[in-house]
């Protein structure tokens, strides 16, 4: 089986966790455009999504799925969207996409957030996966020598402009034993808009596509 056809599993699996009626939050990725190919076959049973990037957006639109503005909706059941990395805790690195600002505000209000990945997702320790961080443009110089500071060898993402109009640093070399306290301090770095660790608000449920089947984390 192969990673897509593993991804796929995992997407799918996922339609079980929408409720009748319901406004869905809708991540950015590979993993999140087979859930969105998936949605599409019960877009009459759901009211609309809300989108974390315009390149999710488009795809909703593109299946005749409405996309709410985040802002006019008062809740979200639920929220699929795919990671970097997981560990045991569901502890993620997402930001892979350049999409980790918007889909850190979409599960923030969520309640449930269900992370669809193939199984190569799940690692025991967080951090071989480039930790991807949003940053203003003009403080990128100072918050790649912080993060130096924090022992890890920062690059920017070349030619990448996110949907807000900022750029990335890809953090090497990291090993993260304690995300949220990682997560909380490269935040606090003056210039970072957000960081792709989703320690403070991991995700509820892990569905990993395997060659045996979707294994289900919670
Ligand atoms: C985008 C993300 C993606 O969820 C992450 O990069 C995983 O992508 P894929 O499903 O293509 O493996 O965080 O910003």
């Amino acid at each position: 089986m192969t990673r897509d056809e593993q991804k796929k599993q995992a997407a799918e699996a996922a339609l079980d966790d929408i409720e009748a009626g319901a406004v869905v939050g809708v991540g950015t990725g590979s993993t999140a455009n087979f859930f969105i190919d998936a949605l599409a076959r019960i877009k009459h049973r759901i009211e609309g999504t809300v989108a974390s990037s315009e390149a999710s957006a488009a795809r909703l639109k593109g299946h005749g799925i409405p996309v709410f503005d985040l802002n006019s909706v008062d809740e979200l059941p639920v929220y699929v969207d795919g990671a970097d990395e997981s560990n045991q805790y569901l502890q993620l690195i997402k930001g892979g996409g350049g999409a980790l600002t918007r889909e850190k505000i979409v599960a923030a209000v969520s309640r449930k957030f269900v992370c669809v990945a193939d199984d190569s997702k799940l690692v025991d320790v967080l951090g071989k996966f480039p930790l991807p961080i949003e940053v203003i443009p003009m403080a990128r110089s100072y918050v790649a020598r912080e993060l130096v500071k924090l022992g890890g060898r920062p690059v920017l993402r070349d030619k990448f402009v996110t949907d807000n109009g900022n750029v990335i640093l890809d953090v090497h070399g990291l090993q993260i034993l304690d995300a949220g306290k990682l997560e909380a301090e490269i935040n606090n770095l003056t210039g970072v808009v957000t960081n792709g660790l989703f320690a403070r608000r991991p995700a509820d449920v892990l569905l990993l596509g395997t060659p045996t089947g979707v294994r289900k984390l919670d």
